[in-house]
């Protein structure tokens, strides 16, 4: 008879635990035609976000990059990275066509900590970098946060995103602040160019693909950059740019429509981070929650279905304390006792043994969460191309390259692979071959460097 009762009971936590799964799979589905309402939309709030300042959840903000390197750029340049999952300082040596670059860098973990790191990065140049002295050094600033620029040197912090807040920042020009800092520090350097790490990413995607017209990070935060048309920007009317184009840094991840499948999890993450109501989109598809959105399903299955067994594991209750890196190494797990999902059960949330059948399910969450993530971004990208009239068939049509980095799309192979198989789906065959989507490294050091290059007041003397 307990013996009996022990199968009960262990058949009701699975009708549980599968029942929470399933309706999980239910509200997480973006099926095809939700994911065009999602494009269309963010097709929409693009067109919004361009005619009026306060015109959408999307600020669509002009970058004051109004040209792209052409792989010609020389010199030595730094670069530095502030925003991602670490802060970095690089130097870049840009050799032109021939030589293309070169770089080093110091990975470590805000301002006077920021001067001090590229003091002591300078002072350890071999003699290859010896410059004369007084010799100004160029600086290329990748800020991966919203920034209401004024130049491309200059810009106001509109809000922090991710894992960032320092209160006091926010309405600061933070190029002001870093130049201010470098100069308490007695180095002489300054920034030439204040950039997003999308934009970036779109010139150092640019510099190896001229049809690079399109940029998307996909790591701990998530969002996009494009090339657009001076005339399609009616609220941009402070300056006349050089060329008739212009970079605009979408700030998608702040966008938010009735037709996201969001779950009861998604509403609770929100509600309990630093920023409520925002960043709505890149809370759905990023690598700073996705990871503890599944936390978040798992504690539900352990309290309702005890699925850990009896008590719910501490540890589970710890926010964020699963990261997207971790489940994505549980999703990968091909092994047939999923050997990883077991380890990292163990060594993340302390779950000393778990059956296969529950770390298949575990697997299944991560599954669940991944792929419409990875679903959203298709939409995202569609949409992109929507508005700039790439997704219909024509004989001249040109081709359209968007340039991707980030750990998620990186590291992340399942979100990746589902990401693009959702974009060509969406395209269909014949548009879809003449989309390319291109993995490009490390466009927040590179990239900003190239910018710093570009724009640099020694090219610009040069031009005058
Ligand atoms: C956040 C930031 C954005 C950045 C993105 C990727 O969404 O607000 O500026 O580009 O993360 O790092």
């Amino acid at each position: 008879a307990i013996v009996v009762r022990q199968r009960l009971r262990e058949a009701k936590r699975w009708a549980r635990a599968a029942a929470v799964l399933c309706d999980l799979q239910e509200r997480c589905a973006a099926p095809a035609a939700r994911l065009r309402m999602v494009a269309d939309a963010m097709d929409v709030e693009m067109r919004a976000g361009l005619a009026s300042e306060d015109g959408s959840k999307l600020k669509m903000l002009v970058t004051y990059v109004d040209s792209l390197p052409s792989g010609d750029e020389k010199g030595l340049f730094y670069a530095l990275d502030l925003g991602g999952t670490n802060f970095r300082v690089l130097r870049v040596q840009l050799g032109g066509k021939e030589q293309r670059v070169i770089k080093q860098e110091s990975v470590g973990e805000l301002f006077d900590f920021i001067a001090a790191a590229l003091t002591k990065f300078v002072a350890s140049e071999g003699v290859d970098y010896h410059l004369p002295e007084g010799t100004q050094r160029e600086l290329g600033f990748t800020f991966s946060f919203p920034v209401k620029q004024t130049s491309i040197s200059s810009g106001i912090l509109i809000k922090w995103t991710k894992n960032f807040a320092v209160d006091e920042m926010v309405g600061k020009d933070i190029v002001a602040e870093l130049n201010e800092a470098i100069k308490r520090k007695g180095l002489v350097m300054k920034v030439s160019a204040l950039v997003n790490d999308t934009v970036g990413t779109l010139a150092a995607g640019r510099y190896v693909d001229n049809d690079t017209i399109v940029a998307v990070i996909l790591g701990t935060g998530t969002n996009a950059a494009y090339i657009e048309h001076v005339h399609a920007i009616p609220k941009w009317h402070v300056h006349l740019p050089k060329s008739a184009d212009m970079i605009i840094n979408m700030e998608w991840g702040n966008f938010k429509s009735g037709h996201l499948p969001l779950t009861e999890f998604d509403q609770a993450l929100d509600a309990e981070s630093l920023n409520p109501g925002e960043q709505i989109y890149e809370k759905l598809t990023s690598g700073m929650y996705m990871g503890e959105i599944v936390r978040r399903i798992l504690l539900r299955m352990a309290q309702e279905a005890a699925l850990f067994g009896d008590h719910t594991p501490p540890k589970l209750e710890t926010p964020y304390i699963l990261k997207t890196f971790h489940m994505l190494m549980m999703h990968h797990d091909t092994s047939s006792d999923l050997k990883t999902v077991s380890l990292k059960l163990k060594e993340i949330l302390g779950i000393e043994s778990t059956s296969r059948k529950t770390r298949k399910l575990v697997v299944e969450v991560c599954e669940v969460v991944a792929r419409r993530g990875a679903r959203l971004a298709a939409a995202g990208i569609y949409g992109i191309l929507k508005k700039l009239d790439r997704v219909t068939c024509s004989a001249d049509k040109p081709r359209s390259v968007i340039a991707v980095d980030g750990g998620v799309y990186k590291y992340y192979t399942f979100f990746g692979q589902c990401m693009e198989s959702t974009l060509r789906d969406m395209l269909g065959e014949e548009v879809a071959s003449s989309i390319v989507i291109k993995p490009v490294d490390d466009g927040s050091g590179i990239g900003a460097a190239l910018l710093a290059a570009s724009y640099s007041q020694y090219l610009q003397d040069d031009e005058i």
